[in-house]
């Protein structure tokens, strides 16, 4: 299959506050002068600042409640990412996956009622001869029923890469976005876990890999622009 545009997201985690917002501009006018599609997902407290600010980044949220309202302390609605100026968010990134993935599902049901492109997450916890089998399972289990997949990506992330210096093999990753690209449709299907300004271009020139997903390199334009321009 011909490779298709990249997507590249930076998730900020649980960093950042209005000082950071210089970066959030930054990072910006990189992605509109590369020409490349790329979103922040930025704590919720800083979605709104963002969104005034950025003109070719989109903006997203990292998690979202599975309820239109309701006694959730602390949980943000899907709409309420919305109103606030995000387009698209996280579902079941493996810092927030409580329970069983059909509480996965039902959030990116949420996030696409509310008008939201949904990344839904998966990824094995620890090196295993399974993840293929593992991860098909997680996935099914995640996708809503009528998703629509021309909006949706599915992130594949390994809980043993995040936070590390290493990504898969090659061969791991082509056993995985194999897989994944039969149980996806055309939803587009990203990497995360260990990605910077240094692997990025190998990886998006790996089959299947539509584009990716990034922690730590995110987090200011030194290091994210690097990662944007290996998808330009
Ligand atoms: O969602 C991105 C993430 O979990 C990967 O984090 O810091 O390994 O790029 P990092």
């Amino acid at each position: 299959m011909a490779k298709r545009r990249p997507l590249i997201l930076g998730n900020w985690k649980m960093h950042g506050t209005g000082s950071d917002l210089a970066e959030v501009e930054r990072i910006d006018a990189a992605v509109q002068a590369l020409g490349v599609e790329a979103g922040l997902m930025l704590p919720a407290t800083l979605i709104e600042r963002a969104a005034r600010r950025a003109r070719a980044v989109a903006i997203g949220g990292q998690d979202c409640h599975a309820a239109a309202q309701g006694a959730h302390t602390g949980g943000v609605s899907a709409a309420m990412l919305r109103e606030s100026g995000a387009t698209m968010v996280l579902a079941g990134h493996s810092e927030t996956r409580a329970g069983d993935a059909s509480s996965v599902a039902a959030k990116a049901h949420a996030a696409q009622a509310a008008g939201l492109a949904v990344v839904i997450c998966v990824g094995e916890c620890e090196r295993s001869a399974d993840a293929r089998a593992l991860v098909a399972a997680q996935l099914r289990a995640s996708l809503p029923p009528g998703l629509d997949r021309s909006r949706a990506a599915i992130a594949y992330e390994p809980v043993w890469c995040i936070g590390g210096s290493a990504v898969p093999d090659a061969a791991h990753l082509a056993r995985i976005f194999e897989m994944l690209r039969g149980e996806a449709g055309e939803a587009r299907l990203l990497y995360g876990g260990a990605v910077d300004g240094g692997n990025a271009a190998e990886l998006l020139a790996l089959p299947g890999i539509d584009g990716l997903l990034v922690g730590r390199a995110s987090r200011s334009a030194d290091d994210f622009v690097p990662v944007l321009e290996a998808a330009a």
